[in-house]
C-alpha cells in the first residue's frame, strides 16, 4: 500500500497543527487507500537550511539532512497541514521543502489549511503551489479548508468537523490516490527505487 505523509507545518509551542493533522490522518486511515504516517516538523527539528552543496546533488553534509531525505524518499504522497503566517506559508514548511529536490519529485501533494481568520490559509496554499511545482510535485487542486477554526473546536480543544469537511478530505484522498498510482513509475525512477 502507498505511504501518505501527513506533515504538520507549524512548529511553535501551543500550535493548532496537530489537531488538524490527527483528524486528517484518522480519515486517511479509514479511507483505506494509504498507509498513513504523521510527520511533525517540530520533532524533525531541521535548522535553517545549512547545506553547502546544491540539494539536487544529494551530497549531504549533515545527518539531519540525510535523515530528512530518507523520511521523504519513503513517501508516495504527502499532505501538508498548514496555517498562514502573514498571508504566506510558514517558514518551517518553506525550509523543509528547501532541503531536498529529487526526494520530492513526482509526488502528489494535497493541502489542509486552517486559520483563525476567514481565509483558511488559502493564500499560503496558493503561494506554496509555485514552490512545489518547481520541485516537480503534483499539487492537486482541491484542499481541505478550516476558516475561523475556533468555531469548530470543542471546549476541550477537539475538532468537531462538519460533514462537508469530511467530504472534502475524502475528495482529496481519492485524488491523491489517483495521482499516486499514475506517478509511481516516474517517482520510482527519480528515486532509483
Ligand atoms: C506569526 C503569525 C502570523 C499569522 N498570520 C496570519 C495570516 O496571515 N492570516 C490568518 O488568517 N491568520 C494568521 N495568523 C493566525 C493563525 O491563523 C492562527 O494563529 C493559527 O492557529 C496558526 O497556526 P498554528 O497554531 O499551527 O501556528 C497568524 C499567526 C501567527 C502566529
Amino acid at each position: 500500500m502507498p505511504l501518505l505523509g501527513v506533515i504538520i507545518c507549524s512548529t511553535r509551542p501551543g500550535r493548532a497543527g496537530p489537531v488538524f493533522a490527527n483528524w486528517f490522518a484518522d480519515i486517511a486511515a479509514a479511507h483505506g487507500g494509504f498507509e498513513v504516517k504523521i510527520i511533525d516538523l517540530a520533532e524533525v527539528g531541521l535548522p535553517l537550511f545549512d547545506e553547502g552543496k546544491l540539494p539536487q546533488l544529494q551530497d549531504y553534509e549533515h545527518a539531519h539532512t540525510r535523515k530528512w531525505s530518507q523520511t521523504i524518499s519513503e513517501l508516495d504522497a504527502v499532505m501538508f497541514v498548514t496555517p498562514e503566517y502573514n498571508f504566506g506559508p510558514p517558514a518551517p514548511l518553506v525550509n523543509a521543502l528547501t532541503y531536498l529536490v529529487r526526494e520530492w519529485a513526482y509526488m502528489p501533494v494535497g493541502f489542509l489549511g486552517y486559520s483563525l481568520g476567514v481565509t483558511a490559509a488559502a493564500r499560503a496554499i496558493q503561494t506554496i503551489r509555485l514552490t512545489v511545482n518547481a520541485l516537480r510535485m503534483m499539487a492537486i487542486p482541491e484542499s481541505v479548508l478550516f476558516p475561523a477554526y475556533q468555531q469548530t473546536l470543542t471546549e476541550t480543544g477537539e475538532l468537531n468537523a462538519q460533514p462537508a469537511s469530511e467530504k472534502a478530505a475524502s475528495v482529496v484522498l481519492d485524488e491523491l490516490l489517483r495521482w499516486t498510482k499514475a506517478l509511481s513509475g516516474l517517482r520510482a525512477k527519480a528515486l532509483k527505487r
